[in-house]
């Protein structure tokens, strides 16, 4: 039998397979405890490019933080993204504080009950309006993330390219056509995000003990690694991070991230981009910040190079540790601040940043 030529007397062997399958495997996770839609939405949003082991204890924590949405809506956007440190795509913590200040300010803290009525609030998609419907609301409306995409690809056999918009409705007609025949849509959802995250995985996927092996197309064609297609590989721009980090006494020099460019709103130091790789001080180009360097400081030394991975970017930073006497009264360059540690702890900072001040012996 062939569920996608035969949908309609077919279905419901799938939801019922699958279900049967996450009731044996699933993980017990926070999240799944609760009908709240507000602990349901800021789970999702944390999950959105986070692995569960990653995501889960920075889930508690913001639970703890801000137990509710009003709490969340009046946090300075500052101890967010201190807390949020460390998940990368930093925009996710700001456009979630946005939308929990919406939804405290214009709906009296109360998330819309319906996938039409979530989709409209600011910040919230397809993906997440489906998942806080059906987890906190039961309706019958399908999940359709990476998980997904690669779990209805390799069963049905669907090799359209994910990238494209077409195929993003093919899936989630598919999608909602599936659920239909479940009669619990929450723990349909969930199964099918743990089904792809721990059994039809990217690379191997565990067939040998799948309950869908006799029907999965992919499987029996030996195309699980060839689906989903995704065609768009994205490129990866490597660029070349100077940070000189001007230090007096315990206090660090500092700036906000100001401009479109990556870690808005964070902290870090004095940065000087160049096109090249540079090895010696010398080398940077000259401007206010080294003509400061020189007449104030005394350079203490080069880190190795740290490469910091993003999605379509590669870092390569190199950290010149420069001191500034402690009797000497400077005025720093290039929007500077200096910092003293309970400071520099508290405020949100790029990993690359943290780690680096970690390894420094104060
Ligand atoms: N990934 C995204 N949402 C998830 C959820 N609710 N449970 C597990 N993994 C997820």
């Amino acid at each position: 039998m062939d569920w996608f030529s035969d949908l309609d007397d077919s279905t419901s062997g799938f939801a019922a397979t699958l279900t049967r399958w996450y009731e044996h495997h699933k993980r017990d996770l926070p999240w799944r405890h609760t009908r709240d839609p507000y602990s349901i939405w800021l789970s999702e949003v944390i999950l959105q490019q986070t692995r569960v082991a990653q995501g889960r204890p920075y889930y508690e924590r913001f639970l703890a933080a801000y137990p509710t949405v009003q709490s969340m809506a009046g946090a300075d956007e500052r101890d967010l993204l201190r807390l949020w440190q460390g998940l990368g795509y930093y925009s996710r913590a700001r456009n979630m504080h946005k939308t929990a200040q919406y939804v405290a300010e214009q709906r009296d803290g109360r998330f819309p009950e319906t996938y039409a009525g979530l989709l409209k609030l600011p910040g919230i998609g397809p993906y997440t309006a489906a998942a806080i419907a059906s987890f906190a609301f039961k309706e019958k409306v399908a999940v359709v993330d990476g998980n997904v995409y690669r779990v209805l690809a390799r069963i049905f056999g669907i090799d359209e390219d994910i990238t494209t918009t077409g195929a993003r409705k093919t899936f989630s007609e598919l999608a909602n056509r599936l659920i239909q025949a479940s009669d619990n849509p929450a723990t349909y959802n969930q199964a099918i995000m743990e089904f792809g995250a721990i059994q039809c995985t990217p690379v191997s996927p565990d067939c040998l003990i799948c309950p869908f092996q006799q029907r999965c197309r992919a499987f029996l064609t030996g195309r699980q690694r060839m689906l989903p297609v995704k065609s768009k590989k994205t490129a990866v721009r490597e660029r070349f991070f100077n940070y000189i980090v001007i230090r007096q006494g315990d206090r660090i020099a500092l700036k906000e991230r100001t401009g479109k460019d990556i870690w808005q709103h964070l902290y870090d130091f004095c940065l000087i981009e160049t096109e090249e790789p540079m090895e010696a001080f010398r080398e940077l180009p000259e401007g206010k910040v080294l003509n400061w360097v020189l007449q104030e400081g005394i350079l203490r030394g080069l880190s190795d190079e740290r490469t910091h991975i993003l999605s379509h970017q590669k870092i390569r930073a190199r950290f010149w540790l420069v001191e500034v006497p402690e009797d000497r009264k400077v005025e720093l360059p290039d929007g500077l601040t200096f910092c003293k540690p309970s400071d520099t702890e508290r405020l949100p900072k790029p990993i690359l940043i943290a780690d680096y001040l970690k390894s420094l012996p104060f």
